[in-house]
């Protein structure tokens, strides 16, 4: 029982069953968000799911912003799991891992900031408010926009070299990477 409470936190080979999780729970959460966002900005007013999909996008992005600071914060108090590779990779995959933390909070502190723009705040699944800023920016919508869509597809991008650096020590490396991010090693 004390081996499995410990396989919550990482350790020093492998990322915990908490890290596992919120991983591939924001990394779902992402990809849905980024079709769902391509999806739903093509819709117009008199389309059935105009509201509906938009709600859901503001919702399920706030969800996100939750987890991302939970994310944070366990990352803060646990050990990292030890990289593999020469280093002048790992200090490339450290470099890509902050990148994508800060891409991820960059994208939904702009959707906060388009979907709060005429001063509404933002209901979250009909279950509370996050209220909007009692400042704002001229053309906020608009800019907020922009920047939004330029910020998804970086995300993207970002993920797509991630993933292939996942899969390249998987399947030609061989050195365990992707497991560590799949199943927290039993007996340490
Ligand atoms: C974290 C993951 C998120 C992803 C991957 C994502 C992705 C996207 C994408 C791809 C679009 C379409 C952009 C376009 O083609 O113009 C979009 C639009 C939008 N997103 Fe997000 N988004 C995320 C989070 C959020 C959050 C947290 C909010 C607000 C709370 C939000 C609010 C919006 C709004 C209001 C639009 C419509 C913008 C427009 O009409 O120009 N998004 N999102
Ligand atoms: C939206 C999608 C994704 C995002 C935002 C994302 C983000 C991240 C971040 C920030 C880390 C660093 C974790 C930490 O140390 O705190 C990480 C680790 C990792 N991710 Fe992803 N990821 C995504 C999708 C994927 C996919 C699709 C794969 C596999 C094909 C993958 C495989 C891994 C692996 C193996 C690690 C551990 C790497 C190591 O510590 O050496 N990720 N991911």
């Amino acid at each position: 029982m004390r081996m499995r409470i410990n396989m919550v936190k990482n350790s020093k080979t492998s990322y915990g069953w908490m890290a596992i999780a919120l991983h591939w729970l924001m990394a779902f959460g992402i990809f849905f968000l980024f079709g769902l966002g391509l999806y739903m900005v093509e819709l117009t007013y008199y389309d059935e799911w105009y509201r509906g999909s938009l709600e859901l996008h503001k919702s399920l992005g706030l969800v996100l912003l939750f987890l991302w600071i939970g994310r944070v914060v366990w990352r803060w108090i646990n050990t990292s799991p030890a990289m593999v590779g020469t280093a002048i990779e790992k200090k490339a995959a450290h470099a890509v891992h902050l990148f994508l933390y800060f891409l991820m909070l960059a994208l939904m502190v702009t959707g906060y900031l388009i979907s709060t723009a005429d001063g509404r705040g933002i209901v979250v699944f009909e279950l509370f408010e996050i209220p909007a800023m009692s400042i704002s920016f001229e053309n906020q919508e608009d800019i907020a926009g922009d920047i939004h869509w330029a910020i998804a597809w970086s995300l993207i991008l970002m993920v797509a070299l991630h993933s292939l650096a996942a899969i390249k020590h998987q399947l030609i490396n061989k050195d365990g990477t992707l497991m560590k991010m799949i199943r927290p090693k039993a007996n340490q």
